[in-house]
């Protein structure tokens, strides 16, 4: 046990903004979980991610301390989902520095908060640094600080990039090295060279604190900032189960009674992992739908992920012998639980409700077919092997996603051809992307007409100010799209003169007028990027994206949705051109 007293994640919570607030910083709300200015990310994924315009350089109207705690989601780990730490949604204590204090005085804060505030046993911490290459020097500020605040050197690890390394949190952006703070199990441990970079549990990471002295430009090289940045990110559940001396994420407050119930309602044996699958996804599920920017289950997009998030509940459910009917219940708990402290819970409780209640039966109805239709394949496999073909199929014809195929396949002890699935899903979406009738098929239809356009444009507009202002480092730092426009920021250095914003406008018509189609394909993240996609925030998604091709102009990760062909955009014109913030200018162009 690390610590005497008990404290739940309320305590946690005012006791880490009242700290902070008490040193100078400013308290601000949890940003939506949607970002704003992103189209390239689903999801708000940490804490800094509403503030990268001020890591830039702008100006906070809160000044240049910051403090809050961040609704995040991270979907790429889903996979561990069920394990001891792992959940998809997560609440982020962060604090910043916008070009304030730096590395000693941040540690220090972070020192005086674990131990004399939460009064965390001193032995039981560990820290890492950042071993030095040939972007930024070994980290020996960091290291001497915390030798001198007392954490013995057998504590401090010097670790590469790989681990003591935040951000950009997309390809290009502000990023630096970081000190990450652990605590120790012992009785974890699994030998002597053991370290924070193992993943045996020893050391678990509570905190880390980034130093953001770095910019990452889009040729890999990184600049110095103009000024030196704090960002760091607490994970709230791991903590609290820390001061609780829990095993788990999963058996503190914020979870509990939910856990209970699953428990209660489970007929189905010990299935620890599916109750906390459960749990985890219909919290991110209420947290989603009660978003201020609030989502629907959908087949695109955000809407996607939720679906399959309610979808995944909903057949863990039925593997313990839960009634998916049950799982509204269990978000009437987590609005219970969070509506203080996220009003939008509460206000959007009804809704909440209803919209799983819906999701719910639509899945029931599409589970059951699927599942006969499985039984039936089973029977006719080759090699015990479900071919790429079949697997598409049970998802085209019966909605069966292909995630729930590979799971009862591995329950069965078969394996899935999931390349070949691949195959015939990005044929699919070829195909259906061909026809301008069919372009909105598969929940793109939500998206207005005109919305898809413009995103369309944007991308065209990205790859003409390379071309005309001659410089392959520009990249999107902001994108709004409304019916009636398209607003676009871009890294670019002085105000573009008449000239060249006449010749932009040229290039993006001559583009429309070139009739090009425009065609989209899902990989992985790191797969787009390798293809030479343009992806700002690419590796948020976490798992797999969506790459646009627009003919033999343009390439770029994006959610769209997106025009079947440019020549339905119709007039480009730049209504306005104008700065956004130092170093980054602002077009606003119309369709007509
Ligand atoms: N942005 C940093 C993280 O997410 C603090 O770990």
């Amino acid at each position: 046990m690390v610590r005497k007293d008990n404290m739940n994640s309320s305590e946690l919570r005012n006791k880490y903004l009242e700290y902070f607030v008490k040193n100078g910083h400013t308290r601000i709300k949890s940003a939506s979980l949607i970002p704003d200015n992103d189209p390239t990310v689903l999801f708000t994924t940490a804490g800094m991610h509403p503030l990268v315009p001020y890591l830039l350089g702008e100006k906070h109207p809160g000044g240049n301390r910051l403090t809050n705690v961040q609704k995040c989601v991270r979907t790429g780990d889903i996979d561990e989902v069920g394990d001891n730490s792992h959940c998809t949604f997560f609440e982020m204590l962060g604090n910043w520095s916008l070009g304030d204090y730096f590395k000693e005085e941040s540690i220090k804060m972070s020192f005086n908060f674990l131990v004399n505030e939460l009064k965390i046993d001193i032995n039981t911490i560990a820290v890492s640094v950042f071993a030095g290459d040939e972007t930024a020097p070994r980290d020996m500020v960091s290291a001497t600080c915390w030798k001198n605040l007392g954490i013995k050197e057998e504590k401090i690890f010097f670790l590469p990039k790989k681990n003591n390394w935040w951000g950009p949190a997309g390809v290009t952006g502000p990023c630096g090295p970081d000190t990450e703070i652990f605590i120790v199990n012992e009785k974890a441990s699994c030998g002597e060279n053991c370290s924070p970079a193992c993943s045996c549990g020893k050391y678990l990471e509570i905190w880390n604190n980034v130093f953001m002295e770095y910019e990452k430009k889009a040729d890999g090289s990184y600049v110095p900032l103009s000024q030196k940045n704090v960002d760091t990110g607490m994970g709230l559940e791991r903590t609290v189960s820390i001061l609780n001396g829990n095993n788990s994420v999963y058996e503190i407050d914020v979870f509990k009674p939910v856990m209970d119930r699953i428990k209660e309602l489970a007929s189905g044996g010990e299935n620890i992992r599916a109750r906390r699958v459960i749990a985890d996804h219909l919290r991110t599920a209420t947290f989603m739908l009660g978003d201020e920017k609030g989502i629907t289950p959908s087949n695109v997009d955000q809407g996607y992920i939720l679906r399959r998030l309610i979808r995944r509940a909903v057949r863990f459910a039925r593997l313990i012998s839960i009634a998916p009917e049950f799982l509204p219940e269990l978000a009437k708990e987590y609005i219970k639980i969070y509506g203080e402290t996220y009003p939008e819970i509460k206000n959007n409780g009804e809704k909440i409700i209803s919209e799983l209640q819906k999701e719910i039966s639509r899945f029931d109805d599409t589970l059951q077919k699927g599942l006969v239709e499985f039984e039936k394949l089973k029977k006719y496999i080759q090699n015990n092997r479900i071919s790429g073909k079949a697997a598409f199929r049970l998802y085209d014809t019966f909605g069966f996603p292909i995630e729930m195929t590979i799971e009862l396949a591995e329950e069965n002890g078969i394996t899935v051809d999931k390349e070949g699935y691949e195959e015939c899903f990005r044929e699919h979406q070829e195909k259906s992307h061909a026809g301008a009738e069919q372009k909105f098929k598969g929940g793109l239809a939500d998206n207005s007409e005109q919305t898809s356009k413009l995103h369309t444009a944007t991308h065209i507009l990205l790859a003409t100010l390379k071309k005309v202002l001659k410089d392959n480092t520009i990249s999107q730092k902001g994108s709004n799209i409304t019916a009636e426009r398209l607003r676009f920021d871009f890294n670019f250095e002085r105000p573009l003169t008449e000239e060249e914003i006449k010749d932009v406008e040229k290039g993006v018509n001559e583009v429309i007028n070139r009739a090009l189609p425009i065609t989209c394909e899902e990989m992985s993240a790191d797969a787009a990027l390798k293809s030479g996609a343009e992806g700002a925030f690419a590796e948020r998604y976490g798992e797999i994206v969506k790459v646009y091709t627009i003919g033999d102009y343009s390439k770029e990760i994006c959610g769209g949705p997106h025009a079947g062909n440019t020549k339905e955009l119709g007039k480009f014109s730049i209504s306005k051109e104008q700065s956004s913030s130092a170093g980054v200018r602002r077009i606003k162009a119309i369709l007509e």
